[in-house]
């Protein structure tokens, strides 16, 4: 019988896992993959257990109902696909369906096998005969059970399965091999950009033409008109704009990626206050938002310089994801004889303009590694690494995250209750905050055994570190002593 074949993507959605935890299974022989691809029954071997009731599918349902509904309030647009798109993709899903019920048809193989069994009856012994069929009889009524069991199971899954792809759409970058969802009325690059990953582009409207990508297999359907004018001869190569198409079956494309901080150029944004967050009488979040049409691209971690005025400006870290450059955080610390912290805390409204270039600074998320991660953060330095988190997230590749949260006044960790719902929400996040005594090493040094306690082979860890350069750098040594490995040890002063 024809194995169903799943991505890794899709596979990790229906079992309720996350991809990093399906690789670790791939990685320790636990689970087979046929060119890349999971088949259903051999993830039914490796999860028995998996969930298949659809209450995960509820939950999608409702999450994307919540989503839709401010913005159809606010942008009078549904943010479900159109029609002609949901019902092109239905159409491409029914056909599939039709096609997996026949493949269901486990008779075929029981059926195969029998007549394996019954020629292997004509040498029996006569005296042997009887008991050779009653055996058989035996053997068929048992794998009628099974394979009625195995092909049940196999249907809810397909099922599920079916019901994803009705909700979104599979693509699948090369030669990266990225994969992401689209969903609801995103285009192609806006889901690329929720997914974590790093997709060309520069206007996200179709003018500049620089998030041209190649289709290579499966359907899209433009959803906004572009003035970038693709020529013939790209048009029939299958050339489209990632941000003026929307995926509406599974799809392929080839598509120029950044790896690196090298890959981003520089960009100069005249963006606007948003909002002004206070969370301390010394600290407060500055929400940023650039214009539609010029979103911020940078790796999670980087820096860029705020101008306020010619001689009012100051380097800060984003705090946000990547996978949303359009809204910008940053955390203000109010310091003395700094005219940028001065003026955010005593002058600043919203709606003023602000100037935002950028993006710089290496210590940024390891995009393409698998391991699991240990972030530790001193004070603010977690605005940095609250960007490397929140990129982890979208990109859903670690196996697991740890967050170890250092601070040595009160209001330190000023996002405890951030922190602590990703601990609840994730299943592979854990989260520790830690009162240090200020500059005190050996408190520090207790700290860092604690960790190296918990994770003794630091050696498999990507490990992240941001704060002021005395504790960094004392953190840092303490580490290597551990066994942590340099070139997996990412450091940040700040
Ligand atoms: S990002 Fe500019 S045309 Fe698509």
């Amino acid at each position: 019988m024809p194995q169903q074949l799943l991505t890794l993507s899709r596979a990790a959605r229906l079992v309720g896992v996350t991809r990093g935890a399906l690789q670790k299974k791939i990685r320790d022989s636990e689970l087979s993959t046929f060119e890349g691809k999971i088949a259903i029954t051999d993830l039914l071997r490796t999860y028995p257990a998996a969930k298949l009731e659809d209450d995960s599918m509820l939950e999608r349902v409702t999450e994307i109902k919540a989503k839709a509904r401010p913005r159809r309030l606010t942008q009078n647009k549904s943010t479900l696909a159109s029609a002609e798109v949901l019902a092109s993709r239905l159409t491409c899903v029914t056909e599939e369906v039709s096609q997996l019920r026949l493949n269901l048809m486990y008779h075929v193989e029981l059926v195969k096998a029998i007549t394996e069994k019954l020629h292997s009856l004509i040498t029996a012994n006569e005296s042997s005969l009887k008991t050779e069929v009653q055996t058989l009889i035996t053997w068929f009524q048992n794998e009628l059970i099974r394979k009625t069991e195995i092909s049940a199971h196999s249907a809810q899954l397909l099922a599920k399965d079916t019901f994803f792809r009705i909700m979104a759409a599979t693509v699948k970058v090369l030669p990266s091999g990225h994969e992401f969802f689209v969903e609801g009325a995103d285009s192609i690059l806006q889901a690329s950009l929720h997914a974590g990953l790093n997709l060309n582009y520069g206007c996200s409207s179709g003018n500049c033409g620089m998030c041209k990508s190649r289709l290579i297999s499966g359907e899209v359907r433009k959803i906004q008109e572009h003035d970038y004018i693709l020529t013939d001869m790209e048009k029939n190569m299958g050339y489209i704009l990632a941000c003026s198409n929307t995926a509406v079956t599974d799809i392929v494309l080839e598509a120029a990626e950044a790896h690196s901080v090298a890959d981003i150029s520089q960009q100069t944004i005249v963006a606007e206050v948003r909002k002004l967050e206070s969370l301390s009488p010394d600290l407060l979040i500055l929400h940023v938002k650039t214009p539609r049409t010029k979103t911020l691209r940078f790796i999670s971690g980087q820096d860029v310089t705020l101008s306020l005025s010619e001689t009012i400006k100051g380097d800060y870290a984003i705090a946000s994801c990547p996978c949303d450059g359009h809204h910008l955080q940053f955390h203000i610390r109010k310091m003395p004889n700094h005219p940028f912290s001065d003026f955010v805390f005593h002058q600043l409204k919203a709606e003023q303009t602000i100037v935002v270039e950028g993006p710089k600074g290496d210590f940024v998320l390891q995009a393409e590694s698998t391991r699991p991660i240990i972030f530790i953060a001193y004070e603010d330095g977690f605005a940095p690494v609250k960007s490397l988190i929140e990129h982890s997230m979208a990109l859903d590749l670690a196996e697991f995250m740890h967050f170890y949260w250092l601070a040595a006044h009160e209001n330190g960790h000023y996002l405890n209750n951030l922190c602590r719902s990703w601990a609840d929400a994730l299943d592979n996040f854990s989260y520790n905050n830690v009162m240090e005594k200020e500059h005190d090493a050996t408190i520090l040094a207790q700290t860092i055994l604690t960790i190296t306690t918990e994770h003794p082979q630091l050696a498999d860890y990507e490990i992240y570190l941001a704060g002021y350069t005395k504790v960094v750098d004392a953190i840092k040594n303490l580490l290597l002593q551990q066994g942590a490995i340099t070139e997996q040890l990412h450091c940040k002063y700040c």
